[in-house]
């Protein structure tokens, strides 16, 4: 056994520090989309479905993502408020989950992000009935040319069912690959003060 080979690499007390700490890494590292993050969501009766989304925000208030209310995901939430998200590095060899309750983000938000995205993205989210059936593609393409004729310049409204969720962490692991595949696990629980827990898993 080398030198530091018998203690686990994932030393902190603080997981959302830690988080900022290996997402920023995965920004210098990732070649692209190092926000990318698989976000599971169910049913009332647990049946599961997950899809990519971007995370935009993260801190002590949580991790904020944003999308389509009336999407399959945006359904699920409001009827069942618990999601997971999963962000997996590939070039660093890493992996971070986390799982909690999940809030809608305030109007003022939800408005400040939407308007932050160039015009285009606006349109097309505005146009977008997300996870509805489409009959052709140009339907969809006509929707968006029609929204731009309406507002030909500037922001775009942001369509009330367009909003974010932000998810509070109770949990979040940390996964990272050590030599010979004997890799190194380290699981975070929130404790009752906001202070948080954690423990070592087989990998
Ligand atoms: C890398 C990547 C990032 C994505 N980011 C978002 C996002 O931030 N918000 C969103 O609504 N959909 C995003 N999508 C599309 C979703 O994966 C999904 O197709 C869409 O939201 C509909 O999902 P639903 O039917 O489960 O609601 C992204 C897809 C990929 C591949």
């Amino acid at each position: 056994m080398g030198m530091g080979e018998a203690e686990s690499a994932i030393m902190a007390d603080d997981p959302l520090e830690l988080f900022g700490q290996w997402f920023a890494e995965a920004v210098r590292s990732e070649p692209n989309d190092p926000e990318a993050m698989a976000l599971a969501t169910a049913t009332p009766d647990g049946r599961p479905s997950v899809r990519m989304v971007l995370l935009k925000e993260h801190g002590p208030d949580g991790f904020t993502f944003y999308t389509n209310l009336h999407s399959r995901k945006g359904e699920e939430l409001c009827a069942n408020a618990h999601a997971a998200l999963l962000f997996h590095w590939k070039s660093l060899r890493r992996q971070v989950r986390v799982e909690g309750p999940v809030s809608p983000v305030s109007a003022a938000q939800a408005d400040a992000y939407f308007h932050s995205r160039p015009r285009r993205s606006q349109l097309g989210s505005a146009a977008s009935d997300q996870s509805r059936p489409l009959a052709a593609r140009v339907d969809y393409l006509e929707r968006v040319e029609a929204l731009a004729r309406q507002y030909p310049e500037g922001d775009v409204p942001r369509p009330p069912h367009w909003s974010g969720f932000r998810l509070r962490p109770e949990r979040i692991e940390f996964w990272l690959d050590r030599a010979n595949r004997l890799h190194d696990r380290r699981l975070f629980l929130r404790g009752g003060e906001g202070g948080w827990s954690s423990t070592l898993l087989y990998p």
